[in-house]
């Protein structure tokens, strides 16, 4: 194989009371990467397109062209590969956007070369890529993006990465409005201790958000979509944070919350046509405030990336 076109989905991290530790894939928006092998024994970006001229053309600062030269060199090989990244997906949204180039570009070498290291192996790479973009090398939108589904990062040292079995109708409605909130701005401004109380609470909810996934019990997973802890701090961030909420829960919405570190918002229903009203009901009110929006709505992915 001399060349190799892969997608990569977005990716709802923390999922309310979840912080670092939960997330889930969606089918779309996602990124794509073309990797082409060649003769000059470097790793090049040749090309981004889709990125309005934000991301770094030089190798070792774009998170696709580290996570790749960290993989060669691990495998001890110079073989040079040019890289052509178009982002499908907007910067500081909030959907993963820097670990589905991360995820495209480690899953996409990985085959190019032969598929010498098993997907697992591949996990630490894309977090590598996740350090390299915002400064902190969490897993909670590479790895659901990596293995696809809704997974829960039990641990990190060392690493433990469990898959959760979802409802077969659970849908995420998504809005992305165009406003952007830098990952690493949206942690530095979170507190560094928390209270007992609140720690005891938002572990509870994720106890019973997993318990909730695991059973397709709907009244619970909604119980337990609470954060204590990110969102008061956080939403301040969002315009329209709370008028989304309210709305999407009078629509039938199961919970609703940040995704990731935001700006964008995500709702879980069980119902397709709940979410697709989600989905304009969250357009309208952007579309009141003035700022432009998309919405998504898709089933848990559960696929991960893909071959183009
Ligand atoms: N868990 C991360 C955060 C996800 O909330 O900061 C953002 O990429």
């Amino acid at each position: 194989m001399k060349e190799i076109k892969v997608f990569a989905p977005a990716t709802v991290a923390n999922v309310t009371c979840g912080f670092d530790i939960l997330g889930f894939a969606v089918d779309q928006p996602g990124d794509e990467i073309t990797l082409r092998k060649s003769n000059s024994g470097k790793v090049k970006i040749v090309k981004i397109t889709g990125d309005g001229g934000a991301l770094p053309l030089d190798t070792d600062q774009n998170s696709c062209g580290a996570v790749i030269k960290m993989f060669l060199n691990d495998l001890g090989t110079d073989q040079g590969i040019d890289i052509f990244l178009d982002k499908k997906m907007p910067l500081g949204s909030g959907l993963g956007s820097s670990a589905a180039s991360s995820v495209a570009a480690i899953f996409a070498i990985n085959e190019l070369v032969g598929r010498p290291k098993k997907l697992e192996e591949l996990l630490p790479y894309a977090m590598e890529g996740e350090r390299a973009a915002c400064g902190s090398g969490h897993a909670d939108n590479v790895a659901p993006g990596l293995y696809g589904g809704f997974v829960l990062i039990r641990s990190y040292e060392p690493l433990d990465v469990i898959g959760l079995k979802t409802p077969n109708d659970l849908y995420a409605t998504l809005v992305h409005p165009h406003i952007e909130v830098k990952t690493k701005d949206a942690r530095e401004i979170l507190r560094k201790q928390i209270y007992f109380k609140d720690s005891v609470k938002q572990s509870g909810n994720v106890a019973g958000l997993i318990a909730g996934l695991l059973t397709s019990d709907y009244g619970l997973i909604s119980r337990s979509m609470h954060d204590y802890i990110v969102e008061p701090i956080r939403s301040i961030l969002i315009p329209g944070y709370d008028e989304v909420k309210r709305a999407v829960m009078d629509l039938g919405a199961l919970g609703a919350g940040i995704s990731g570190s935001g700006p964008s918002i995500f709702a879980l229903s069980n119902d397709h046509d709940i979410a697709n009203r989600i989905a304009a009901k969250m357009k309208t009110i952007y579309a009141g405030f003035e700022i432009e929006s998309e919405t998504y709505v898709s089933k848990i992915n559960q696929s991960g990336p893909k071959i183009l």
